[in-house]
């Protein structure tokens, strides 16, 4: 692939500013600045500096991302700063690829939910990653105002309606941690699910915290705010059934 493309197909700018970025000496490969974009390179395995900072050469982005409270899942937030900001800019600068405009956050979670988020520019991972039809497992740690009861646990594994939707919605899985907390297990991805669920059996969510999508957890080591790239052994593991909840 030449360099110029290179350049914009990871997100430093459209084509002419990755002329620009090119011919200013900015780009170098293996140790050697590089002042021509037409120049064609082996994209497998490539790492280019960029302004001095090494970038993996990625064709379609996967990432996971640790969400602090406080952050919006939206590229327009209305009240809160966008999870997009806590990615460098090249990953919110990436170009429109196979219909998705740029990387997406895969399901959104409120703002003042924390922990596991994928993101990624790849449609038909979107796709099969958020569509109830392939009954992806997410799970949720939940804190509860009120402690959740044997009662309210049978409810929410064997459905309850929320609000007027026609169907009710179940957990698959719903395990105790402590009187008030649980980990929660859903294959849909319906608005405010969780915190619907909990009302539902009379509680209130107090804490909510992604922890785990397919068989893929949150690192124990990513801190809040950071993300990183998805390995081709975590895909594998986010496109596997999963587990559900376990103690
Ligand atoms: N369910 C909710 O209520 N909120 C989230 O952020 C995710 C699932």
């Amino acid at each position: 692939m030449k360099l110029q493309q290179i350049l914009f197909s990871q997100g430093f700018g459209t084509r002419r500013e990755c002329t620009a970025i090119i011919e200013r000496g900015a780009v170098s490969i293996n140790g050697d600045v590089q002042r021509r974009g037409d120049i064609e390179f082996d994209v497998e395995g490539l790492t280019l500096t960029v302004h001095g900072a090494p970038w993996p050469f990625h064709a379609q982005a996967y990432l996971m991302l640790n969400k602090p409270a406080g952050f919006e899942c939206s590229h327009k937030p209305k009240e809160w700063p966008s999870v997009y900001e806590l990615l460098p800019m090249p990953l919110r600068l990436r170009p429109t690829q196979s219909s998705v405009d740029g990387v997406q956050a895969i399901g959104r979670l409120d703002q003042d939910t924390t922990g596991l988020l994928i993101l990624s520019d790849d449609g038909q991972f979107i796709h099969r990653m958020a569509s109830p039809k392939h009954h992806v497992p997410k799970v949720y740690v939940v804190t509860a105002k009120h402690a959740i009861d044997d009662a309210a646990i049978s409810a929410l594994l064997s459905g309850v309606v929320l609000n007027d939707d026609p169907e009710p919605v179940r957990a698959v899985a719903c395990v105790t941690v402590s009187d008030n907390v649980v980990k929660l297990t859903l294959t849909e991805g319906k608005y405010h699910q969780v915190k619907r669920m909990l009302a539902a059996v009379g509680n209130r969510v107090e804490g909510l915290h992604s922890a785990q999508m397919g068989g893929l957890m949150l690192d124990a080591d990513l801190a809040a705010g950071q993300w990183r790239w998805l390995t081709a052994d975590d895909l594998a593991l986010i496109k596997s059934p999963g587990t559900p909840a376990r103690p």
